[in-house]
């Protein structure tokens, strides 16, 4: 396999896939650079694993060529798993991290902290049977927002083993443990065997 088209235009997400893919020879394209306007996937799945075939699925239908998708978010126990796929739309599109972050840590005031991130990954190649991959980043809810890297709900993230919060790693220590890097890596692995 010498190119795969990951179907998202984050660049932050294209950045960290090609940094990996091509260590082993493959080129890295976004939607943006083979779709001239830009298209629409609804991700009405129920799952994560739902959510990243719908989107790499769609893609790889239109061009015919090997698609990646990844469909990321936290879960929270204490909040029965939200807000999970609902992760980026939780509270509205358009309310500041700063709000959804405070939110969830008055959630579970008095409750069981435990949460995690999930990253499912899928890959379709065309004529092939699509490939899975599901990661997590194991912690729990901070009791306040803290650590200025990372995005989303990384600032009350806190990872126990590290005795902080994934807002206050580098990038390079995120990119040991997170839920997407460690998916990357099993993709990583598979693609070198084929
Ligand atoms: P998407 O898969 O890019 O749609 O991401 C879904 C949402 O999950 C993001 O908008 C964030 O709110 C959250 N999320 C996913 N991964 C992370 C992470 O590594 N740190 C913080 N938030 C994340």
């Amino acid at each position: 396999m010498k190119e795969i088209v990951v179907a998202s235009t984050n660049e932050g997400k294209i950045k960290e896939i090609r940094a990996m893919l091509n260590e082993i020879g493959i080129d890295v394209k976004s939607i943006k650079d083979v779709f001239d306007e830009e298209i629409e996937i609804e991700e009405n799945g129920q799952t994560f694993k739902d959510n990243a075939l719908i989107k790499a699925q769609t893609v790889c239908n239109l061009i015919h060529k090997p698609t990646l998708a990844d469909d990321s978010g936290l879960e929270v126990k204490a909040m029965n798993g939200a807000p999970g796929i609902y992760s980026a739309r939780f509270m509205g599109h358009d309310t500041s991290y700063d709000i959804k972050n405070q939110a969830i840590i008055d959630a579970v005031q008095g409750k069981e902290r435990e949460a995690r991130f999930v990253c499912a990954m899928v890959l379709c190649i065309p004529n092939e049977e699509p490939i899975f991959i599901e990661e997590y980043f194991n912690g729990e809810i901070n009791d306040k927002i803290e650590g200025e890297n990372g995005f989303g709900y990384d600032p009350i993230f806190y990872v126990p083993e590290l005795g902080k919060t994934s807002a206050s790693l580098t990038l390079e220590e995120k990119n040991q443990y997170s839920h997407r890097a460690k998916a990357l890596k099993k993709l990583y692995q598979i693609l070198k065997e084929k």
